[in-house]
């Protein structure tokens, strides 16, 4: 028997205008980073945007935004609070600090509760903070989050990028739609992921330099909002909209 769960998440998802998943495979490459700024971004053009932290064991994008003291509230589902613009969704509302060992099954069933529990407000975007990984949070996403593109990071690192291609392949063959690729903390200019791009035929979306400001803005939006790393990311938000 079809999961009854399957029809309400369609239900939900329904009216989003592009749902865009940040994924890389790797781990520490700046997902949580982008998915947060991109989100306040297009916020800040006037875009109406989601953001929901998929990674149910290490959630940080609450910690990037330094979202705190506000929770979901309940009706006929769970409305996400608005911060900054930007309707927030994330498990660390209902584990708070606590660890969340999940294996298997018990994600994909965590990722179906929220989706089927949640509703957005008329969006024009909604950004997915992937966990690392190319395991059962992918498998899921590509699954219930039908029509979502991906937007694939890299730093300027070869053997990153060795993680970031195999991913990238894998999309391509099971025809999952790629936003393209954005090259994060470049500290340098080789011009490698600029020509995997080409070689791989996947648009090259942008660059974000490292900012060794950017920790200290952390958990501050006026901070944040005058880092180089948040132009950079509002020039990749350029490329998307
Ligand atoms: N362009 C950048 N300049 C400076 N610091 C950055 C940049 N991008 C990311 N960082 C920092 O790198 C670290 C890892 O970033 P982040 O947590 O976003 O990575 P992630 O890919 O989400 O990691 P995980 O795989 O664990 O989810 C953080 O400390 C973040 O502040
Ligand atoms: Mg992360």
């Amino acid at each position: 028997m079809k999961d009854p769960r399957l029809s309400v998440i369609e239900k939900r998802l329904k009216n989003i205008g592009k749902i865009i998943a940040v994924s890389g495979g790797k781990g520490g490459i700046g997902k949580s980073v982008t998915s947060s700024l991109l989100s306040l971004a297009l916020s800040k053009k006037g875009y109406n945007v989601g953001l929901l932290d998929l990674d149910l064991t290490s959630p940080s994008d609450h910690v990037v935004l330094g979202i705190k003291d506000v929770a979901p509230t309940e009706k006929e589902g769970i409305i996400p609070p608005t911060v900054n613009g930007v309707q927030f969704m994330s498990v660390v509302f209902y584990t708070n600090e606590n660890p969340t060992p999940l294996r298997g099954e018990e994600v994909s069933n965590a990722i179906k509760e929220i989706l089927c529990i949640t509703r957005w407000n008329n969006l024009d975007f909604l950004i997915i903070d992937m966990p690392p990984g190319i395991g059962d949070e992918l498998f899921d996403t590509i699954e219930l989050f039908q029509g979502a593109e991906f937007l694939l990071l890299s730093t300027s690192s070869k053997i990153v990028f060795e993680t970031v291609k195999k991913l990238l392949l894998l999309l391509q063959e099971l025809n999952v739609p790629i936003l393209g690729i954005v090259e994060n903390m470049k500290h340098y200019d080789n011009g490698y992921i600029k020509n995997m791009c080409k070689k791989h035929h996947a648009p090259f979306l942008g660059e974000i330099w490292f900012d060794k400001n950017f920790e200290n803005a952390v958990g501050n939006i006026n901070k944040i909002m005058d880092t180089q790393l948040f132009k950079d990311i509002d020039g990749v938000a350029e490329n998307i909209v």
